[in-house]
């Protein structure tokens, strides 16, 4: 029988989390996300969500992983056959997130070295959308591989391909030690500058103060909770296969709370940086920070070159921080979005991790090509946005429904968080999840839903709305039917679940 693959120490479990759960989404989404809805106002929905939602969920998912010690789709079945699906659910999940993140990974890379010598010139715009992506004109108009765009692709599947294969300690958790502490280094050097940087206080001061009006609007705090499921990495099966590694003998609650907290450090970090930025970007242009501050995509690689050309000096050297921390943040975390996969995969299977390395690799590759595509960024808009709002919360709430109300579980997941963890978790815990997450949870869905059908997202027109984003959201549910069905050719070896 095969040994289930270990980390090689607590510490390593606990960087190879935290490299999963900053990324993108810390980076371009966090900084934006704040700005939007009410900036520092927006910070007590953010805590809010953190506390109440995604850290128990957080506890919840490492106490799954770690006692099932087998993948999400098995620790599903191990609870009850009949939901198994929703294991699936969630690898269809990273299976599409994985696929558009790379190409962004790829954008990065490229982005990374056109910032020696600033390679974007005096219009970092019509550089990104016409010459780098060379965008088609319409929704529909695949218009072929954009060659600029595979390359970079390409080169980051090849250097992921190379980390999963190693496996989990030498691997994730080695190439976790050795990017984490890069881009530690690159994100001070940001944060730093950005908040040195002349008129950086106007930008700091749209981020740090609150209009509390915008806490009495609930689509603030439908992006606190949407920005936290995203960025902690639950709800998608990732914190669950990496506690699935760990030994039997491991705190739980306290590496929940380290990772939750450490995360959000680096938001608030890159937020600072990327506000302080902003705010000279608009005093050098003599506009205000709302007319330079653009949505994720836009933000990052169409304002920060803008930004970098602006500095009065080292420019080439910020750029690369930047893009590099974009590059390394996302690459850890792309690392993350495929293991469940992997070991999913493996064990329905009963394949080695070569093989299912393969096999999930290769699926994952070709989709990704959609995104190579001259009309890729429209593609990855829309199932981005869909595969967030209605894949990762609502198979969330899902696992928090079937776990608190249908199996009855709570008590025993607690009481096995608190048989092996220094801070024990009270009963307050059942009562977040039982009650609180779900309610604000579905509140969160309808409100969404209603907007999506009163205004098509980004006036995309309606077939590909429905083919890109309702779609995609659906057929990975299907998917998670379908994958249930089939037998599996393996029950020897997750043998951490039978002796429970
Ligand atoms: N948690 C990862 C991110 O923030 C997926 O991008």
């Amino acid at each position: 029988m095969e040994q289930r693959e270990q980390w090689g120490s607590k510490a390593g479990f606990i960087i190879a989390a935290i490299s999963s759960a900053v990324g993108l989404g810390n980076i371009w989404r966090y900084p934006y996300v704040v700005y939007e809805n009410g900036g520092g106002a927006f910070l007590i929905p953010y805590f809010i969500a953190l506390l109440t939602a995604a850290i128990p969920i957080l506890i919840m998912e490492y106490a799954l992983g770690h006692r099932s010690r087998g993948s999400v789709p098995r620790t599903f079945q191990g609870l009850s056959r009949r939901f198994e699906w929703i294991g699936w659910w969630q690898i269809f999940i990273c299976v599409v997130i994985i696929s558009y993140y790379m190409a962004i990974i790829g954008w990065a890379l490229s982005y990374t070295y056109y910032s020696i010598g600033t390679q974007w010139g005096n219009d970092p715009e019509s550089f990104f959308f016409k010459n780098f992506l060379g965008m088609s004109d319409s929704f529909w108009n695949f218009g072929g591989i954009q060659w600029k765009v595979l390359l970079p692709v390409l080169l980051a599947w090849a250097a992921l391909y190379f980390v999963l294969i190693k496996g989990v300690k030498k691997g994730i958790e080695k190439s976790a030690k050795i990017l984490m502490p890069i881009l530690v280094v690159f994100m001070i050097i940001i944060t730093i500058r950005g908040v040195t940087l002349p008129g950086s206080v106007e930008g700091l001061n749209v981020l740090l103060t609150p209009k509390f009006s915008a806490l009495a609007d609930p689509k603030v705090w439908i992006a606190a909770y949407g920005q936290v499921f995203f960025s902690l990495s639950i709800g998608f099966g990732i914190m669950m296969t990496y506690s699935s590694y760990l030994p039997k003998k491991s705190d739980l609650s306290n590496s929940a709370f380290i990772a939750g907290l450490a995360n959000s450090g680096f938001e608030f970090l890159a937020a600072l940086g990327v506000f302080g930025a902003l705010g000279f970007l608009a005093v050098q242009q003599g506009v205000g920070v709302e007319n330079v501050a653009k949505a994720g995509v836009g933000l990052a690689f169409v304002v920060f070159p803008n930004i970098i050309n602006e500095f009065p000096g080292l420019n080439s050297l910020f750029g690369v921080c930047f893009f590099g921390a974009l590059l390394f943040a996302g690459f850890t975390s792309a690392v993350s979005i495929l293991e469940p996969c992997i070991s999913a995969v493996r064990e329905k299977f009963n394949l080695t991790r070569k093989a299912a390395v393969n096999w999930v690799c290769g699926i994952t590759f070709v989709l990704s090509l959609l995104y190579t595509t001259r009309g890729g960024l429209r593609y990855l808009d829309t199932i981005d946005r869909f595969i967030n709002s209605y894949g990762i919360v609502l198979a969330g709430l899902a696992e928090v429904i079937v776990l608190a109300w249908v199996l009855r579980q709570l008590d025993q997941i607690r009481d096995h968080v608190n048989g092996v963890s220094i801070i024990r978790i009270g009963r307050w815990w059942n009562f977040v999840l039982a009650v609180v997450t779900p309610i604000i949870l579905i509140i969160m869905t309808a409100f969404n839903l209603v907007d999506e059908l009163k205004k098509p997202y980004e006036g995309y027109p309606m077939s590909g709305l429905i083919v890109m984003g309702w779609g995609v959201a659906a057929l990975v549910i299907v998917f998670g039917w379908i994958a249930q069905s089939i037998s599996w050719k393996d029950q020897a070896m997750t043998t951490g679940r039978d002796e429970q």
